[in-house]
């Protein structure tokens, strides 16, 4: 039996996801209906019928202001703003569906530790067990600036503080023992107190008491998914990863970077199949080749050559606008940046020798990775041979214009994988973390 693909989409809760500009698209929602329950719950229940694993959202705070050192460009087209706080989307998704699952992303770096903790322990039962913290240390001085910072800190000082962070979560998640509920109506005992402790967390960063006070979860911690890719990224995913979402244009460099998150698994004295590795994906799914190729062009074509290079300024925290359009890759000072650096390593990887005004239009329309065009035959044809060739387990979707780009994966591709046993038919598992590791 061939093995199964996990599937999830990356949208943001906002007009504009990760292609510039998709929202100006005919088939694109109108009007404010991103900000209206309605939609959410539409949506959800479109990628229910699919049997996808989960809907997850990115989120960043603050508005991109690094191009020009102005936020005009991100406020102009839409850039990943404006954003709206993801959590509570959680519960209206998941109130209109039975297996799907909901991530967001929550910082280490601004929220405290207690408060997370405490937030994904309420959804864990809002939602009976079925969402995800996509744990970030983020990127930007313009989300330092939201929580009264003059500066963000450097990445190995958010990367430290993250690692307490979790150890502070893990501590409070801890903090019942599973048996501590009692709810003896008559002696009128609630829960026995030697059962749920204190924590006493006395760290560099944080001092936290405890207990937790949400009584343990249907899946007594959310899924926990990361994406950093640096150095200090890759060692925390190998540390706390369940699913990590990893970026690659090529075969090639899917096989290498599996390898490596496989590697950084095992030394960090785990067995490296306990992480589910998701694909970063740029789909565009119609009835035929032709059709699907136009819908690319379209959104393509609405991508403005500035809002390529702002997404990519407010990503990597370097000033493109000052920057010739002509130079080369390799010369944009991609190598180390304050940024999403797995991201600029992936750019440097697969997209040799490409200048700064073709990188911008690839970025500006989907952020790179894997694109996968053409009819549902093609694309799953294309799917399979990445899946088995590069490696891990499945594809985190980037989509084009709401809802319309989900519709057709859901209404034309995940048929056409179904009929080939690459995808379920029906959800077997209770929980998101089932869902995911379910072969
Ligand atoms: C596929 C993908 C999705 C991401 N989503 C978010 C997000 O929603 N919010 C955020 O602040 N950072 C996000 N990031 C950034 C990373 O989590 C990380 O904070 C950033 O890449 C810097 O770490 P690094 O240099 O170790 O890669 C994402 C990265 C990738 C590759």
């Amino acid at each position: 039996m061939s093995r199964k693909m996990h599937l999830a989409f990356i949208l943001g809760h906002g007009p504009s996801q990760h292609s510039v500009a998709a929202w100006t698209l005919p088939r694109a929602y109108r009007g404010f209906t991103y900000a209206q329950p309605a939609f959410w719950e539409d949506l959800g229940r479109t990628l229910e019928r699919g049997c996808i694993d989960m809907l997850f959202f990115a989120d960043v705070y603050g508005v991109y202001d690094v191009f020009e050192g102005r936020p005009d460009a991100a406020i102009r087209y839409g850039i990943q703003f404006p954003l709206h706080d993801p959590a509570p989307l959680v519960p209206l998704i998941t109130r209109a569906t039975r297996g799907l699952g909901v991530g967001i992303s929550v910082s280490t770096t601004y929220l405290p530790p207690y408060y997370t903790a405490r937030l994904f322990s309420t959804l864990d039962h809002l939602t009976e067990g079925r969402v995800a913290w996509n744990v970030v240390a983020s990127y930007g001085r313009s989300a330092a600036a939201q929580f009264s910072m003059a500066q963000e800190l450097s990445k190995e000082e958010r990367y430290a503080r993250a690692e307490e962070y979790m150890q502070v979560c893990y501590q409070l998640w801890d903090s019942w023992d599973p048996d501590a509920l009692v709810m003896d109506r008559e002696a009128k005992v609630f829960a026995d107190p030697a059962k749920v402790r204190k924590i006493h967390h006395q760290g560099r960063y944080f001092q936290v008491e405890g207990p937790l006070d949400v009584a343990p979860s249907p899946q007594g911690r959310p899924v926990i998914i990361q994406a950093g890719a640096s150095g200090p990224g890759m060692a925390f995913a190998g540390r706390h990863a369940e699913i990590h979402f990893a970026t690659s244009a090529s075969l090639d460099g899917m096989r290498r970077y599996r390898a490596e998150v496989a590697q950084t698994v095992a030394q960090a004295g785990r067995d490296p199949a306990d992480v589910r590795v998701l694909w970063a994906t740029s789909i565009h799914v119609g009835e035929t080749e032709a059709e699907a190729r136009a819908k690319e062009a379209a959104l393509r074509d609405a991508v403005p050559p500035e809002g390529g290079l702002a997404l990519m300024s407010g990503h990597f925290g370097v000033d493109f606008s000052a920057v010739p359009p002509d130079r080369p890759l390799e010369e944009l000072g991609l190598q180390e940046t304050p940024g999403m650096q797995g991201v600029a390593n992936m750019l440097l990887r697969d997209f040799p020798g490409l200048t700064l005004a073709e990188v911008a239009r690839i970025y500006g329309n989907g952020m790179g990775g894997l694109r996968v065009v053409g009819s549902a035959a093609q694309v799953a044809d294309r799917l399979e041979e990445a899946f088995e060739a590069g490696g891990g387990d499945g594809f985190m979707f980037r989509c084009g214009e709401l809802p319309g780009s989900v519709t057709d994966v859901v209404e034309l591709l995940v048929p056409e994988l179904q009929r080939r046993g690459r995808f379920r038919t029906a959800y077997a598992g209770e929980t998101l973390r089932q869902t995911l590791t379910e072969d």
